[in-house]
């Protein structure tokens, strides 16, 4: 199995699950971590809640100590936005007191109107040199290695190449790169052959990025040449993808997956994340996830739209242990 550095750190493979906001709680990072992702993001952390200590983010660093138990072997990246640098760099000790991880992330790539107007996540690619001041900032501060991940633009495709390397000379040591701009948004062609271009303008490892799967990530690095490859979509009801990834380059055919190997994980999911959350909380946020696992089975149509009315862990195990009574 190849492996990557990122600061001296060996991570065990070139594997890595993206920051999903809503989704890389520690119940998705803990079943791609199992399927064996070599590392993992949390969901991006807001450093004014960070700041304000607010209950549930705090929570959510506190979580970190569980991938620290339960997925030793993975490397864990915690992912922080903001668009005050000040603020950005102040929030930094509470991360540090709060939770256990190897990597500080800093977003800047997030399209949303509401991080946006902060001047936050993506909006950075226009405020180039008060980043580069910044990340100089978070080097110095920051106990772990700052990594970061950006996209190739704003409105418009801009000098990456150029920025990459100004990035790579603040003490930054690694690259996350989602090929496209903000204005491109999470579907479409990915550039990457831009992605490519940083790859050989830095001498720090490049994670690529957009629409990667277990079928196309051979071509991504032959196509790139970068150091490994972040999935993000499609881990969401399909983790067993870091599985797959690991057994292509190994060489072996890739297992599909049956029906009753989704209900398993989509279990899995429901113990881990009903560990962490309070019920009604977890209820709500498993209504999106659940159906996920079920994509691409006929007849799921029934049992979809009981799962999305769950409000307890004990209604969605009634409706999968009926699922399962009907496949045998
Ligand atoms: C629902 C959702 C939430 C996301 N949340 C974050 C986030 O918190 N931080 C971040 O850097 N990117 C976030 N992204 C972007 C992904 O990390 C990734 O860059 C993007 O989805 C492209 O990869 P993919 O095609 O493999 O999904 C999010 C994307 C989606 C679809």
């Amino acid at each position: 199995m190849k492996t990557f550095n990122i600061a001296g750190i060996e991570l065990k493979n070139r594997y890595v699950l993206a920051p999903l906001a809503g989704f890389t709680d520690y119940s998705l990072r803990r079943l791609a971590s199992e399927y064996g992702a070599g590392l993992t993001y949390t969901e991006m952390e807001s450093c004014e809640s960070l700041l304000y200590n607010s209950k549930e983010t705090i929570e959510d660093l506190k979580n970190t100590h569980l991938d620290k138990k339960y997925c030793p072997t993975t490397k864990l990246a915690l992912q922080i936005f903001g668009g005050k640098a000040e603020n950005i760099l102040k929030s930094i000790p509470v991360v540090e007191k709060y939770a256990d991880y190897d990597f500080l992330d800093f977003n800047v790539g997030c399209p949303v109107p509401k991080v946006i107007r902060q001047s936050a996540g993506s909006y950075w690619l226009n405020r180039e040199d008060e980043l580069l001041e910044l990340l100089k900032n978070m080097v110095r501060i920051s106990s772990k290695p700052v990594i970061v991940k950006i996209r190739i633009g704003f409105e418009k495709i801009m000098d990456v190449k150029h920025l990459v390397k100004e990035i790579e000379k603040c003490g930054v040591n690694a690259i996350a790169i989602h090929g496209r701009t903000r204005a491109e948004g999470f579907s479409g062609p990915v550039h990457y052959d831009i992605i490519k271009e940083c790859v050989h303008a830095v001498s720090i490892p490049i994670i690529a990025n957009g629409s990667i799967d277990e079928n196309n990530f051979l071509d991504v690095f032959n196509m790139t040449d970068c150091q490994a490859v972040m999935i993000g979509q499609r881990a969401i009801g399909y983790p067993k993808v870091f599985q797959d990834m690991i057994d292509r380059e190994e060489g072996k055919e890739i297992t599909k997956t049956t029906l009753f190997n989704q209900i398993n994980d989509l279990k899995k999911h429901l113990d881990y994340i009903f560990s962490i959350k309070p019920e009604i909380v977890a209820s709500r946020i498993m209504r999106g996830i659940s159906t996920n696992y079920l994509k691409n089975f006929n007849n799921m149509k029934e049992y979809k739209r009981r799962l999305v009315l769950s409000n307890s862990k004990a209604d969605y195990l009634q409706i999968l242990d009926e699922l399962i009574k009907n496949i045998n």
